[in-house]
């Protein structure tokens, strides 16, 4: 018995060491023309913010917002790990993002917006308007009874009013829960329910691929899903795509929805001073998947996360007031909300929101819109890059734009697609940071500083400045740098971008994040509690991480995280399934993809039917985003002894690998069946070793 409980850590432990083979990259160094105006070029700063300077290092984050009362204590570490940063300060993020810039900036548009049909004009919103528009919405929040400490979700796709509504919120103190507009209407409504909101704030319709969708049938599923959870919905708020026309066919229910355009009318003109909120107030939930079905509330701080992405978005994005910027994500996402709103809005930026697809009409469209609006700095996904890449590898030579820089975020990036990002896009001018952080992380873990450091495809670089990771192995130890070891990386100290918690679950929150590695949990020193963030990654001999993927059973789709168990409770909806088992693919695009495989119940015969009706819950449940690639219906699912499903077994099928033994299986022989089902009777494996987090699937159960 001994030996075998040995035997397994053993193979734990090799596994996670498993030597990761990547031709070592050259470095590009960033032009002298950059270093020239960079924010930050100081080639001390990681020393600043070294350990040792830590944790009054990031007050210097902090003196870049603007406080209504000053805080008195840096760092609490009384309740570990939920630390409080800035402790004692007064302060509005709306303030910091829009009133403090009106002397200067009052003039000058803090958002472009471009919409999708290319024939439709520009909106351009000075800082002044935004203003405006800020007050007259916080004035109507605040007429309906809503206050500081709300929930509130939305549900909205990339309009300037989604961060005109975000706004609104934060002057008042209502903490925002966005659920990306292309979730389908039942995720927002357990979304609706975990964050106990009373008020939906949707919009009728949106363009996307050339469709001008009706989204207002989601909110009436949202609302529905809410309450069969039991949480009422009172009011939905509906903002119109074009302002006093409505442009969808659902029916608005009377007595519940209103449309913003009328109420506001109501609102005209009208001021609502900022609320001086406690630093530790909370701005806003985002959710995200975790290895459970049930996705979590990543809960953020006002006063740490705006410090954070505002100092971020200064040194990292290189936002200057008189830059054009322009990030492609989606403010549904974290990138979102860090890096298009609160973060450039802080430093005051000009911004382009986009509201739909990157290769619509075709794969020039975002040079045209590039050059059009003078944008010089430009982030987006590894999966746009690919995509761009593949429809239009010259399309970026025809137009003239000039990037200062560009970053990349969401997955890892493979070093063919950054040379052509580097090469065509960037014009070999601009430089890259490949940002690596986390939802839950509110701002950038991993990236070069970039007039400072030197690029190398497909790593992120060292630690952001005050972020100090650290990778360790099964047992805990420290695997060193240049070993060419993978294993858990982790942050060694707080930052104030950390969220706070998991909205409503404070267990789950030190389980997920802190149990596997702390020593001690009645420590109150943050030196006992590293951060795991739930990636695999090696580091080079030159310091430099490179990310492996997640190594929890969630599957980045595009850069978007779905957890493996949230796809199969949706496939266990269609009453014909008894099991579901989903795993990652490699896509050339989207980098992975789910791939589903069920088995049906007793009777039931294999249909079309009951596989067109897997897709289409998974749509219905989690949004198009998770729709798979291939569903397979299987005669048995293979498994282990103790009947637990070899997910790791179809993983290798699925990818077009070799399985390996299987032999010790309770029913080795549906392997082969299912071997030959997916790859044909002859096809030939790659003997190419499976991605890390591909390889690791399965693990985390
Ligand atoms: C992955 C997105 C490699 C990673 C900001 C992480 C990356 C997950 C990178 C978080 C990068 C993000 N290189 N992998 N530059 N950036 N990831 O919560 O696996 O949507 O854990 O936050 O995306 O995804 P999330």
């Amino acid at each position: 018995m001994a030996k075998t409980v040995a035997s397994k850590e053993l193979t734990e432990v090799s596994e996670a060491q498993i030597a990761v083979h990547w031709k070592e990259e050259e470095h590009y160094q960033p032009s002298e023309k950059f270093k020239a105006q960079a924010n930050m070029r100081d080639t001390h700063i990681l020393e600043k913010f070294g350990l040792a300077k830590f944790p009054d290092c990031f007050k210097e984050y902090a003196d870049m917002l603007t406080w209504f009362e000053p805080y008195h204590t840096v760092l609490d570490t009384s309740d570990a790990p939920f630390w409080k940063w800035f402790v004692g300060g007064k302060i509005n993020a709306s303030y910091n993002c829009v009133d403090r810039h009106l002397a200067k900036y009052g003039n000058k548009a803090a958002f472009i917006f471009v919409p999708e049909p290319e024939a439709e004009r520009d909106v351009t919103i000075k800082y002044q308007e935004l203003y405006t528009s800020v007050n007259e919405l916080a004035a109507l929040l605040r007429g309906l009874g809503l206050k500081a400490g709300d929930r509130v979700t939305f549900h909205m796709p990339m309009v300037p009013e989604l961060p005109i509504t975000m706004l609104a919120c934060a002057r008042l103190g209502i903490i925002h829960s966005q659920v990306f507009g292309g979730f389908s209407g039942q995720a927002c409504g357990s979304r609706i329910q975990d964050s106990g909101s009373r008020v939906l704030i949707t919009m009728d319709s949106y363009w996307r691929n050339g469709t001008l969708v009706d989204h207002k049938t989601n909110a009436d599923i949202a609302v529905r899903t809410a309450k069969d959870l039991g949480q009422d919905v009172d009011k939905v708020l509906v903002w119109q795509r074009y302002p006093g026309k409505y442009s969808a066919k659902t029916p608005m229910i009377p007595g519940r929805d209103f449309f913003m355009n009328d109420l506001l009318k109501e609102y005209k003109g009208q001021k609502v001073e900022p609320v001086p909120l406690p630093s530790e107030g909370q701005l806003f939930l985002m959710y995200s998947s975790g290895t459970t079905g049930k996705p979590k509330g990543a809960q953020h701080s006002i006063a740490g996360y705006l410090a954070y992405v505002t100092g971020t978005s200064r040194w990292i994005l290189d936002i200057h007031p008189e830059d054009v910027y322009w990030c492609m994500a989606d403010i549904g996402w974290i990138t979102g909300h860090s890096y298009i709103v609160y973060g450039p809005l802080a430093n005051a930026a000009t911004s382009v929101l986009y509201e739909g697809v990157p290769t619509f009409p075709d794969a020039g469209r975002p040079w045209r819109i590039a050059e059009r609006l003078g944008v010089n700095i430009f982030h987006t996904a590894p999966t746009a890059i690919r995509m761009l890449r593949k429809l239009g590898p010259q399309e970026p030579r025809k137009y003239k734009y000039r990037f200062k820089s560009m970053t990349t975020v969401g997955e890892p990036i493979e070093p063919e697609a950054w040379r052509w990002y580097y090469d065509e896009v960037g014009k070999r001018e601009a430089v890259i940071t490949d940002t690596w952080w986390l939802t839950e992380t509110g701002g950038f873990l991993g990236t070069t500083v970039p007039a400072i450091h030197a690029m190398k495809p497909g790593s992120c670089g060292p630690g952001a400045p005050g972020i100090h990771p650290i990778i360790y192995d099964e047992t805990g130890a420290e695997i060193p740098k240049g070993s060419g070891k993978a294993g858990n990386i982790c942050i060694r100290n707080p930052w104030p971008g950390l969220m706070q918690t998991l909205w409503g679950d404070r267990d789950r929150y030190v389980k997920t994040y802190f149990a596997k590695y702390n020593k001690n949990p009645r420590s109150k020193d943050w030196r006992d509690w590293p951060f795991m963030c739930g990636d695999g990654a090696v580091q080079a001999a030159d310091g430099y991480y490179r990310i492996l993927g997640r190594i929890d059973d969630v599957i980045n789709v595009a850069g978007h995280r779905l957890g493996t168990k949230e796809i199969e409770s949706a496939c266990l909806t269609v009453p014909e399934v008894a099991e579901a088992a989903v795993v990652p693919v490699q896509d050339e695009v989207k980098g992975r993809v789910p791939e589903v495989y069920i088995a049906v119940k007793p009777g039931v015969p294999p249909s079309q039917d009951v596989i067109d009706r897997v897709i289409k819950a998974n749509e219905e449940v989690i949004g198009k985003i998770a729709r798979p690639k291939h569903v397979y219906i299987v005669p048995d699912m293979p498994k282990t002894r103790s009947g637990k499903i070899m997910r790791r077994v179809l993983a290798a099928i699925s990818n077009r690998r070799d399985v390996g033994d299987v032999t010790t299986l309770a029913n080795p022989d549906v392997v082969e069946q299912i071997r030959a089902m997916v790859q044909g009777k002859d096809t030939i494996t790659t003997r190419e070793a499976l991605p890390e987090d591909i390889a690791k699937f399965g693990q985390a159960e």
